[in-house]
């Protein structure tokens, strides 16, 4: 059974095993990173371009407040009736919206004839004793500024429910725009449905953090789930399976739910991508439409876990002529439902099938696609056959794709990279191990896959969209800068329960789809929001993780169930040394290689998991004091030698080597040091395999360890 893999061309076992590595970085390397920007003054998500606080009161909302629009312009005003509605339930004011001509007082103004330097989505925004001034060139910059608006007043503004309080913005002056165009978010609802209203409030979550496209995986092995007038068996048939579920009849979206979703999406300034996957991922396509199959016959609709199962008939010139004739019938009804300019034509995993016949499926599917005016989007693999030139290809690599970037062993992927950077493609980066939203924080997630290593927030936030196609040391990027159109999340379904590890059973729990939504996207989705919009030198995982934190009481108040991640200091969370711990520097882990039970076994660092070898548990020694037991081996961390000297686990005996001093630092961090020498626990690198040794206090950050 292959159903452990999907998407997979790595399988992870779950325990990590280590390998050990070549030990070259050294500490005088680590300790020349550059200095943290300074903190911000308000705790928003994505971090703006500049913001100053302002000496003064701030405004606070009354009754009498207006929403003043300086415009007659309907989505304007449409931004104000938004602001006005967001702001209702949990003030309990019905704030007017007024068309106005000058800047009033006790206003809350918004004025879209701002300077186009401000660009599509940029905006600026002032508070002071008088009142708020959102200032854009247009309506769309208008709703981003509004959302940064709403993380200014307190985060009992997302309650539902009527809230007893002031409602006061600090005074404030910020000036913003998106570092990329396309920041977007997939929902993957072939695998598991997500009934409409599902879908909506994802789009609002999403809109909160300037996410600007929403991109529907609507078909797929386990489901087609829009309904196409020319052909109603792919909804009849093709739409009565999910993964783990069989016999639905109304799985699917009617035209007029399509086309709630597309308008309350543009209602949000989100655009939609629809996905028509092929010419794999096409079960239900084949269980629905005889023709397609080279035997003519309709394959049994399909409910199961397994990846890679099917392929379009493209064997012969007959079978060729069904599908093309079947995607322009499918193209062409979905184009029209659809206002944005672009259409997925997925592209990935088809292993079966020959390039001969991967090329006559990207041929049929795109001159579909450019037949109805639509720009074709599709996975990178869309990338080894021609291309229109406008085309934007999503790139979903790994860290394991970029080191072979430059050997004489380049990945697949790479070089159908290559292939479409050559063909004049853009880009949208969705690198698994960073922006896979279905990949396990760790291994206590009870859902989603971890073909791609375990994603905790750090991951999801520490990358670079200009290098995620460059050599691990940034060099030699195969997609160059100006290619890169911007960032999406991708929150894929095949594995939407509880105890994902194994296969679903009679009695598994199935949460809802918007739970299990909630659950993987927040809080990584903020994190991937902020990659895609805010300038590369704004971003710092310290200054990221305090203000994540400030976002926790706003999810609660609007009801998002999210994941309280360890390592951000959400409010109202009271830290103690004691107990069970991820002890992590760098965003790495101290592990335990391999969950050894030896005696004199070196602890390196590895990426985190939070598996039992990488579990240290504080005991404390009553002077101070505390040893460090590894979960995996129940041995202790033990201090050997003197500077420079390794640290290793040995059977526990309380002794001085083994007792540890864990004084606070700074940014929720600590010192380790052996209580004997008052050397530090000091990591190497910050790279899978280094070394912990004890050194004197550099000041290295790698000397400054988490404990969560
Ligand atoms: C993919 O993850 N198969 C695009």
């Amino acid at each position: 059974m292959r159903s452990s893999h999907r998407r997979g061309r790595r399988l992870v076992a779950l325990a990590t095993a280590v390998a050990a590595l070549p030990l070259t970085a050294t500490l005088s390397q680590a300790a020349a990173a550059p200095p943290a920007p300074a903190p911000a003054p308000y705790a928003l998500v994505p971090q703006p371009v500049s913001q100053q606080a302002v000496a003064g009161a701030g405004f606070t909302l009354t009754a009498q407040t207006r929403i003043a629009v300086l415009s007659r312009d309907s989505a304007a005003v449409g931004v104000g009736t938004y602001l006005a509605k967001l702001l209702a339930p949990a003030t309990g004011y019905d704030l007017a919206v007024v068309k106005d001509t000058r800047v009033p007082k006790n206003a809350v103004v918004l004025d879209p004839d701002g300077p186009k330097s401000l660009g599509a989505e940029g905006y600026t925004l002032t508070s002071d004793e008088h009142g708020v001034v959102v200032r854009a060139h247009g309506a769309e910059g208008l709703f981003r500024g509004v959302q940064t608006l709403r993380q200014l007043l307190p985060a009992a503004v997302e309650s539902r429910s009527e809230q007893t309080r002031a409602w006061t913005v600090p005074p404030a002056k910020i000036s913003d725009s998106p570092r990329y165009e396309y920041r977007g978010v997939m929902l993957d609802v072939a695998r598991r449905f997500y009934p409409v209203a599902q879908v909506k409030r994802y789009i609002d979550e999403a809109a909160a953090y300037k996410i600007n496209t929403l991109h529907l995986h609507l078909t797929d092995d386990q489901g087609w789930r829009l309904a196409i007038d020319a052909v109603p068996d792919l909804t009849k048939v093709g739409a009565s399976t999910q993964s783990g579920f069989t016999g639905g009849s109304d799985w699917y979206y009617s035209a007029a739910d399509y086309k709630e979703i597309v308008s309350y999406a543009s209602s949000r300034f989100m655009t939609v991508v629809p996905e028509i996957d092929g010419p794999g991922h096409t079960e239900a396509a084949l269980a629905s439409v005889p023709g397609l199959n080279c035997d003519d016959k309709a394959k049994a609709p399909y409910s199961g876990f397994d990846v890679g199962i099917s392929l379009y008939c493209l064997e012969d010139g007959t079978h060729i002529g069904n599908t093309r004739r079947f995607l322009a019938a499918v193209i062409k009804e979905v184009a029209k439902l659809t206002p944005g300019p672009y259409i997925h034509l997925g592209g990935d995993e088809t292993p079966q099938a020959t390039p001969e016949q991967y090329a006559a499926y990207v041929k049929a599917a795109t001159s579909a696609a450019t037949g109805r005016n639509k720009t074709v989007m599709g996975w990178h693999q869309l990338g080894q056959s021609a291309i229109p030139a406008d085309s934007i290809l999503q790139y979903w690599g790994e860290d394991d794709d970029r080191e072979s970037i430059g050997t004489a062993e380049e990945t697949r992927s790479i070089r159908e990279v290559r292939n479409g950077v050559a063909q004049g493609a853009k880009f949208v980066m969705s690198p698994s191990d960073h922006a896979y939203l279905d990949m396990k924080y760790d291994v206590s997630t009870p859902y989603g896959l971890s073909w791609s290593g375990y994603v905790p927030v750090q991951r999801s936030y520490e990358w670079d969209p200009a290098t995620s196609t460059a050599k691990p040391d940034g060099t030699g990027a195969v997609v160059p800068a100006k290619k890169i159109a911007g960032v999406e999340a991708a929150l894929w379904a095949d594995r939407a329960y509880e105890g994902s590890n194994a296969l679903p059973t009679p009695t598994t729990r199935w949460p809802e789809p918007q739970d299990y939504a909630d659950y993987m996207s927040f809080p990584r989705l903020p994190a991937l929001a902020e990659v895609g919009w805010s300038p590369q030198s704004a971003r710092d995982w310290n200054s990221f993780r305090q203000r994540l934190a400030q976002q926790g009481p706003r999810w609660t108040a609007a009801g998002i169930g999210y994941y309280a991640a360890p390592g951000i200091p959400w409010p109202g969370v009271v830290k103690t040394v004691e107990g069970a711990h991820s002890v992590e520097t760098g965003g790495k882990a101290l592990d335990n290689p391999g969950g050894s039970t030896s005696d004199g076994t070196e602890p390196v660092l590895w990426s985190p998991n939070r598996g039992a070898n990488q579990t240290w548990t504080f005991t404390p020694q009553g002077d101070g004091t505390y040893t460090m037991l590894n979960k995996s081996s129940g041995k202790c961390a033990e201090a050997t030698g003197g500077a420079g000297a390794a640290v290793v686990q040995r059977t526990c005996d309380n002794q001085t080597g083994q007792r540890w001093r864990i004084t606070p630092a700074d940014n929720d961090r600590y010192t380790i040091a052996a209580a004997g020498s008052g050397l530090l626990l000091t990591a190497a690198s910050a790279t899978n395999g280094a070394k912990v040794t004890q050194q004197p206090d550099t000041g290295s950050t790698l000397q400054r360890w988490s404990v969560d």
